[in-house]
């Protein structure tokens, strides 16, 4: 898959692999052979079951786990050929946010401190600047001023979260990497976080992978969506096109799990069956165990990627899937 030039970060083949677990020898290959683009001041949303690599590949990109083998270019650098200052400088540029807000905030320090520290850590501004740069970032995510002298523990998982992405935003990155940052919200604050997300895309032209297993979440969000499964991507596309025409089984399979709040819809189908073990992933396409469609070459050949071309689906709209019966559409 050829980089792109517009975009921000450009995923290829990337793999991770986690050290082996008791009872092997094998590395655990958590994501295996990923590629995806992010453009500027856009929401990507990446979705699968828990355990499909979601994580993993979010964590990589940063080297928090170190990546097995591929490249993400970030503003056209590869940031897996960075030294260590460079990567660091690079940290500025693209920043983190976890799910869960009071671990990822240290209890001894104020909120401001937690926001001085990446404007001290990068040296961003003088202290008049810097101070300033904290009131309006608290603004920003809509958090009271006041609060700015407070520990996380007295904040709500709400604020805490608001603070959590005031810090990211604070350096004025290019790029968020967000993995399940509202899933432990309740659904009115993880409303409230997911207008803040939409807001900072739409004002400060931020880019966000956004990493959740809710798809209700990422249809409100995402400009584009991956679907993981077995550390795979299976599907990609424009998040309209994905979710009024999901093209692989597996799309189809989550989108009919999801619970709607209208009696004409039809109940919600659980996807039957668990994902097979990343340590021994099937031969062939890696879903052909669970897939209701699923014939001949499946068990055998892995499907490469096509496009999705239908009636109003084009090739420049870039819906892509990996599924033996769109290999043999095209
Ligand atoms: N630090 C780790 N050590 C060993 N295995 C891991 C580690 N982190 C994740 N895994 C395994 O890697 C696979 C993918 O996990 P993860 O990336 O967390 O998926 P997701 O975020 O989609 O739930 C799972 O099988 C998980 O058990
Ligand atoms: S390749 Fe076969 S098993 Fe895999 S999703 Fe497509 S039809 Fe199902
Ligand atoms: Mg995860």
């Amino acid at each position: 898959m050829p980089r792109k030039p517009e975009a921000l970060l450009s995923i290829r083949n990337l793999v991770v692999e986690h050290p082996p677990v008791s009872g092997s020898r094998m590395p655990l290959k958590a994501v295996r052979g990923v590629s995806l683009d992010i453009e500027p001041a856009s929401i990507y949303g990446l979705v699968g079951e828990s355990g499909s690599g979601k994580s993993s590949l979010a964590h990589a990109v940063m080297q928090l786990v170190s990546p097995a083998g591929g490249q993400a270019f970030f503003q056209g650098v590869d940031l897996f050929t960075l030294n260590r200052s460079a990567l660091r400088k690079a940290r500025q540029e693209i920043q983190l946010v976890f799910q869960d807000s009071l671990a990822s905030l240290s209890p001894r320090r104020t909120i401001r401190q937690t926001l001085l520290e990446p404007l001290n850590h990068f040296r961003i501004g003088n202290a008049t600047m810097r101070m300033e740069k904290v009131m309006a970032s608290l603004e920003t995510v809509g958090l009271d001023p006041v609060l700015a002298d407070r520990f996380p523990q007295a904040l709500s998982g709400g604020q805490r979260q608001r603070v959590a992405f005031a810090r990211a935003m604070i350096t004025e990155p290019g790029l968020i990497i967000a993995d399940e940052p509202v899933s432990s919200l309740d659904a009115s604050v993880q409303s409230r976080i997911t207008d803040l997300i939409l807001d900072l895309r739409d004002r400060l032209g931020i880019a966000f992978l956004f990493v959740s297993h809710d798809l209700t979440v990422v249809q409100k969000l995402a400009d584009r969506v991956g679907v993981m499964y077995l550390g795979k991507l299976v599907e990609s596309a424009p998040s309209e096109e994905l979710f009024s025409k999901p093209a692989h089984p597996y799309t189809q399979a989550l989108l009919r799990a999801v619970p709607v709040a209208d009696p004409r819809h039809p109940a919600p189908v659980a996807l039957s069956g668990e994902p097979p073990s990343p340590l021994t992933p099937p031969a062939g396409c890696v879903f052909h165990r669970r897939c209701p469609d699923v014939y001949e070459p499946c068990s055998i050949h892995e499907p490469a990627e096509s496009f999705v071309i239908g009636e109003k689906t084009l090739q420049t709209c870039e819906h892509r899937v990996r599924c033996h019966k769109w290999n043999s559409v095209n």
